[in-house]
């Protein structure tokens, strides 16, 4: 297996672009399956998830082509499969995905149940239940939930909770439900829109953007379109802290500063310069210790989830003592163990992590358990004294573009050591 090794206390400089993003990038290619049209994706950026999906979707029936600039061409004249199977589900829990838009589209639907997974037991009971609203039959077998509808009729669905994954299923599957679908207290995080406006340049019509309030009026069908997806705000928000973190001055190009105004805001509350332009931010930390933060996660437009365990790393070093409290997921609290080895001062009591700052970490072997604990992993290890060994770094493949070339681009001493 691969390897990550960074020799910490670089301080980083200069420019780089972000990736297209992950999350945005899975549901629309789920979301081709619904047109027998051609789709161009720009900005997909090159990962582990996105290439499971090819799978999945090629076993479907797919015909993509994917080119050096991170365009992909897709077509799915006809559906020659409706699984999206065990092996590939376990891998990427994404695949769930497929659930929406096969059932729109073939009216039926043949998903692996994905288990519990490293970050919490994550149920889709939601997707379920909000299907079944639509008139879809669900059934268990074999451990594999099996969807069919003749044809969907649009509902009011109103969710326990604003679930990312579930709003982006229920909207493929209200696209061709007869009538209106009204989804209350959707997700409404820039991903969604993301899908949103795709689906509406194929002829969809989804109003209530951005809100957690979607109007979606069934069509009779979707066409083609070109689509460039937007960029990665996590990986943008992980950057800014290898920045922060290693009293580093870089620009982060490319990225959508309005998608996260709840990280630059907790950035500057520690007292790092944060400059912003439409499409650009800067992140300059002139300072010595940074000061003690504490942070909540919470759906979109909270603090993201997805930042935790970096903006744990950043909090190690931080002049004072951090509360850092779980809302979204129930164990995502892994990478704290692996910090704690490397000299940071972290306890956990139930959802929350008391956060110690020490004045420095050092380098030691850790190994990442899931793919922001291993940026969060990454980040500890560009501040550390000494070298630090990331292992598992396939967690990692999964969800950022060349992460440690971008670092090494910006003066960091960082190498991947493949397997032999
Ligand atoms: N939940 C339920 N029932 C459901 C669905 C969700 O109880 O039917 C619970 C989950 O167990 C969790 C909470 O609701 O406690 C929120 O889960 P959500 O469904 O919103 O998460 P998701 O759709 O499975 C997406 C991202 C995650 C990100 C979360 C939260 C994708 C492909 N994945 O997951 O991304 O953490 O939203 O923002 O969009 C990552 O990129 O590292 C990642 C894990």
């Amino acid at each position: 297996m691969d390897k990550i090794i960074i020799e910490g206390g670089a301080r980083l400089q200069g420019t780089v672009r972000s990736s297209g993003a992950k999350n945005a990038a899975l549901p629309l290619l789920a979301a081709t399956l619904l047109t027998d049209q051609e789709c161009i994706l720009s900005n997909v950026p090159q990962l582990r998830d996105i290439r499971t999906i090819d799978q999945l979707l090629t076993q479907l029936g797919s015909q993509l082509k994917f080119e050096d600039d991170n365009k992909v061409t897709i077509k799915t004249p006809q559906l020659s499969g409706l699984e999206a199977p065990y092996e590939l589900v376990k891998t990427m829990r994404a695949s769930v995905l497929v659930l929406g838009s096969l059932l729109a589209r073939a009216g039926k639907a043949k998903v692996s149940l994905p288990g519990g997974c490293a970050i919490g037991a994550r149920p889709i009971n939601l997707h379920l239940n909000g299907l079944q609203k639509l008139g879809a039959e669900i059934y268990l077998e074999e451990g594999y939930i099996i969807a069919e509808a003749h044809r969907l009729r649009g509902a009011k669905v109103t969710l326990d909770l604003p679930t990312v994954t579930g709003t982006e299923n229920l909207i493929m599957a209200a696209v061709f439900a007869e009538g209106q679908t009204i989804i209350e207290n959707a997700a409404r995080e820039p991903e969604i829109d993301d899908l949103v406006n795709m689906l509406n340049k194929m002829g969809a019509k989804i109003q209530g953007i951005g809100s957690a309030h979607l109007v979606i009026d069934g069509v009779g069908s979707l066409s083609g379109t070109r689509h460039t997806i937007i960029p990665d705000r996590i990986e943008t928000g992980t950057l800014m802290l290898a920045a922060a973190i290693t009293h580093g001055n870089v620009e982060i190009m490319d990225c959508r500063p309005d998608h996260l105004i709840s990280v630059t805001a907790k950035l500057r509350e520690a007292g790092i310069e944060v400059e912003e332009s439409a499409d650009s931010l800067k992140v300059i930390n002139s300072n010595g210790r940074w000061k003690a933060v504490s942070a909540t996660t919470a759906p979109y437009p909270g603090f993201p989830t997805d930042m935790q365990a970096q903006w744990m790393a950043f909090m190690s070093l931080a002049n004072g003592a951090s509360l850092i409290s779980e809302t979204v997921f129930e164990n995502r609290f892994m990478h704290v163990l692996e910090l704690d080895r490397m000299g940071a001062d972290i306890s956990i009591e139930g959802h929350t992590a008391i956060v110690r700052g020490v004045e420095h970490l050092s380098g030691a072997p850790v190994m990442a358990t899931d793919l922001r604990a291993s940026a969060s992993l990454i980040l500890a290890g560009l501040a550390a004294q000494g070298e630090t060994e990331v292992s598992r770094i396939y967690h990692l493949d999964r969800g950022y573009e060349h992460l440690e070339n971008k670092l090494a681009l910006l003066g960091a001493k960082i190498k991947r050591v493949k397997a032999k």
